[in-house]
């Protein structure tokens, strides 16, 4: 059976699904189709099943089909999702869920046909009200820390209090309590689960005890 086929089968998420599975969501950047599995398996030994493989190379398409066939405990989210064309590659991929860097409508309008999750971008107020416009209450923050970080967050407290936010970018070990522990933010984002160094060494057990602190930031 095709990825895709078996991806239809599976049951729509929601996007508060998506951020409320774990406290962070791991930006994966995947240059090597054979490290796709080994770190998918990593990461969800070490309780990190919502997995955002950023389409930022050419593999990072067969490293999503890798994982949709060989890692049933991983949920693959797409990254870097910029056009309706992206989200249906995604889709056929095996991709359940959608993370973009801003917003647009096209981009909305195909997740929502498709029957993705979408975390969209935001950065800023009128970008908040046209996702909002369009039914989108769960938001990446993005650039966060570049944008505004945590003083951002709480001026959004007022006027969005119905939005959660993903805030990503900039985002670490040692700051993501803080991030956290603000009531609109439901998870953050961040590439530090996943370091380079560790993929190209095959160093898997270094990502799992990531990923383990990872889950343990929620306590
Ligand atoms: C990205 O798009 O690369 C994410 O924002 C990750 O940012 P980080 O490397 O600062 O976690």
């Amino acid at each position: 059976m095709a990825v895709d086929e078996e991806a239809t089968m599976q049951p729509p998420l929601t996007a508060l699904q998506v951020m409320q599975d774990a406290p962070v969501i791991p930006v994966i950047v995947l240059h090597d189709v054979a490290h796709a599995v080994p770190l998918a398996r990593a990461l969800v030994a070490g309780g990190i099943r919502m997995l955002e493989v950023t389409l930022r190379t050419p593999q990072a398409l067969a490293c999503m089909e890798a994982i949709a066939r060989d890692v049933p405990g991983a949920i693959i989210g797409a990254g870097t999702v910029r056009s309706a064309a992206d989200a249906q590659a995604c889709a056929m991929a095996g991709a359940r869920f959608v993370v973009s860097p801003g917003y647009t409508r096209s981009v909305g309008k195909a997740c929502h046909d498709l029957g993705l999750a979408l975390l969209p971008g935001v950065a800023t107020g009128s970008e908040i009200m046209m996702a909002q416009e369009d039914g989108f209450t769960e938001l990446k923050f993005f650039p966060a820390m570049q944008a505004g970080g945590i003083a951002m967050l709480k001026a959004w407290q007022g006027p969005f209090g119905d939005v959660k936010f993903c805030p990503t970018g900039g985002v670490t070990p040692q700051n993501a309590k803080e991030f956290l522990a603000l009531s609109n933010v439901q998870c953050v984002g961040g590439s530090w689960l996943v370091p380079a160094d560790a993929m190209a060494q095959g160093d898997w057990y270094r990502i799992t005890a990531l990923a383990r602190e990872a889950v343990a930031l929620r306590g």
